[in-house]
């Protein structure tokens, strides 16, 4: 089959034709149609002691083209989308456990689309976790800090959903994307101080935080604009617990496979949402499989607005 693989240090990734994996007892073989692009796919390339060779992506949507002896939830011929992190998504086909174990798995629904479903996993089950985290409900005032990118869309639209109250954060020329998304109070960060801003419009301070980008200078001072017992979530691990906690606010670094929103559950919750219309899917653009190391630099160029997808002959 051909996959993106990267085979070595500082290697961005390739089209190369490997063996098909071979499912066992317990997995799905998927043969895959399209994959989700996220951030952690060129992190994980990027790191330094990343295990090579490797398959790129994680987040897919596909057909079951094979199942072990045991497999019983999942048939030949059923659409199936979820996160496929041991062998990778940038891929003709991929294998996940049936029971999901750390890599969820479900089935889509006749009409979900499937460049929408393999945006959905990752960006969408951390907006899910985040949210339930910083304990969001009606009329929460929350911040998200990179309103229109990934996990942000999807976030800053579950909030409104819930009833929250939403500032949200990104460049001044993202301003009606992200007030399409749901977002009530808009602050461009490329056109001022995001924290001044903030402060003068609620200077009692706010309950929630959804941090996508500062790093843990910027993300005390964004926390600074919480209320007592406030609560602030970093997905990038910028946050520094102790001080958090010695000035009353609820801090946690999100890591979503230790959430348990990483599962089907999880996945469930997401079509639910997407079924009744409470959220849609951001498609900022489809790039082929051959163009996944091109589209990998896009990702890590920062300013993608909502998804990228790979679609996968
Ligand atoms: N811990 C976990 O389990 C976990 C899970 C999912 C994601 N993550 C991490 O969370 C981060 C966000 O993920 P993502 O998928 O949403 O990434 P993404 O799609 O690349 O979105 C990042 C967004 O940040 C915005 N941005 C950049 N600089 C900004 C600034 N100074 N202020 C406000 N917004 C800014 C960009 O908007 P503009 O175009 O307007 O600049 C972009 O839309 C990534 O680092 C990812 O690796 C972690």
């Amino acid at each position: 089959m051909k996959a993106a693989v990267v085979e070595h240090r500082g290697d961005v990734g390739s089209i190369k034709e490997i063996p098909v994996p071979q499912p066992g007892p317990h997995d799905v073989l998927v043969r895959v149609v399209a994959a989700g692009v996220n951030p952690i796919d060129w992190k994980r390339r990027d790191r330094p002691d990343q295990r090579l060779p490797f398959v790129l992506g994680q987040d897919f949507a596909g057909i079951v083209s094979e199942t072990g002896g045991r497999v019983r939830k999942y048939r030949q011929g059923e659409r199936v989308f979820g996160t496929a992190r041991e062998h990778g998504a940038y891929a003709e086909y991929t294998l996940v456990p049936e029971d999901g174990q750390g890599q969820p798995v479900a089935k889509i629904p006749d009409d979900v689309g499937d460049a929408d479903a393999a945006a959905l996993p990752t960006a969408g089950l951390t907006a899910l976790a985040a949210l339930e985290t910083l304990g969001v409900e009606k009329d929460t005032t929350l911040l998200v800090v990179g309103a229109t990118g990934g996990v942000g869309s999807f976030a800053v639209q579950m909030a409104r959903d819930r009833g929250a109250r939403v500032i949200g954060t990104a460049r001044a020329v993202n301003e009606s994307l992200a007030r399409s998304l749901g977002v009530d109070e808009f602050i461009a960060y490329d056109a001022g101080d995001v924290v001044a801003r903030v402060r003068a419009a609620h200077p009692g301070g706010i309950d929630a935080i959804l941090d996508l980008v500062d790093d843990a200078d910027d993300a005390r001072r964004t926390g600074e604009l919480l209320r007592e017992g406030g609560r602030i979530v970093s997905t990038i691990g910028a946050l520094d617990v102790a001080w958090f906690a010695a000035r009353k606010a609820v801090p946690e670094n999100l890591a979503l496979p230790t959430s348990p929103f990483d599962s089907h559950a999880g996945l469930r919750a997401l079509l639910e949402l997407l079924e009744r219309g409470a959220i849609r899917v951001m498609i900022a653009g489809e790039r082929p499989l051959a163009e996944a190391a091109a589209a990998l630099e896009e990702s890590k160029g920062g300013s993608v607005d909502g998804k990228l997808v790979i679609t996968v002959d």
